[in-house]
Order: C-alpha cells, then structure tokens, then sequence
C-alpha cells in the first residue's frame, strides 16, 4: 500500500474550519507527517474530537443555520442533511482514535491512519465550507430581494 502524499489535502482549505479545531488539525498533519508517536495523534485526535463536539453542539442547538432558515426556509433540507453529517463525522473521527489506539507495533500502520486522517480532514473542511455557503446563500436571497 502506498502512503498518500501529504499534498493530497490542499491544507489552504483548512482555513475554512474554526479556529478551534484548526490548531488540532494542523499540528495533526504536521505530526503524521514527521512520524510523531502514538502518544501525541491520540492527544491532539481527542482534543480535535473535544473541540468538535462542541462546536457540533453550539450548531444544533439553535445556531447559525437556524437564523439562516429563517431568512430562507427553502434551505431547510440541506441545513437537515448538514446536521445528519455531524454524528458520521464524530464517528470517523472516533474510528482514528481506535486505529491509534489499537496500533500494532510495526509502521505500516501509519499509511493507512495517514489516508483515513486526509479523508477525515477533507469531509470535515468540505461539511464546514457547505455550511458557510448555505448561510451565505441565505442571506444573499435576501438581499437580492431588496434589490
Ligand atoms: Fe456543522
């Protein structure tokens, strides 16, 4: 199996995830690219996943898609489908967590967490930038209605 290449993940769409989880994302890809242990993926994987949680909940719990909706209630099932994105993405994360976890004691280990840490890192970025869009979208309707 070949390891992914790290420019595989185009880490200038990073910037499209919160400030709070960018830190843990950079420093991860920082990390599974310099061969770092065990010990610090599992530390920064579970400060992403901290991170995360909360972030998910302040969305669910009346946050920006609902202002958002009701400027343009014919985006409701899309902010729907984004929410439903958020216990899968807790689970992925979680699955890298257990691939740490469980590591075995020889490297080939790492390719594969590399390829799952890219694929994770790309759903997150692409569910958060659908996010901003669809609130932009919101609002942009309403301002073209003005107009
Ligand atoms: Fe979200």
């Amino acid at each position: 199996m070949s390891r992914p290449p790290l420019d595989a993940l185009d880490v200038s769409r990073i910037r499209q995830i919160d400030e709070s989880m960018r830190g843990h994302v950079e420093e991860l890809l920082r990390s599974t690219a310099a061969g770092a242990d065990r010990g610090r993926l599992l530390q920064r994987l579970k400060g992403l996943d901290s991170d995360m949680h909360h972030h998910f909940e302040m969305e669910e719990q009346g946050g920006f898609l609902d202002g958002a909706l009701a400027h343009d209630p014919r985006l409701s099932a899309m902010a729907a489908d984004l929410l439903r994105q958020h216990p899968m993405l807790s689970h992925d994360l979680k699955q890298l967590i257990t691939t740490v976890e469980n590591a075995p004691a020889e490297p080939a280990w790492r390719a594969t967490f590399a390829e799952q840490l890219h694929g994770f890192i790309n759903r997150l970025v692409e569910h958060e930038r659908a996010e901003n869009r669809l609130v932009q979208d919101a609002y942009h309707d309403d301002i073209g209605e003005v107009d």
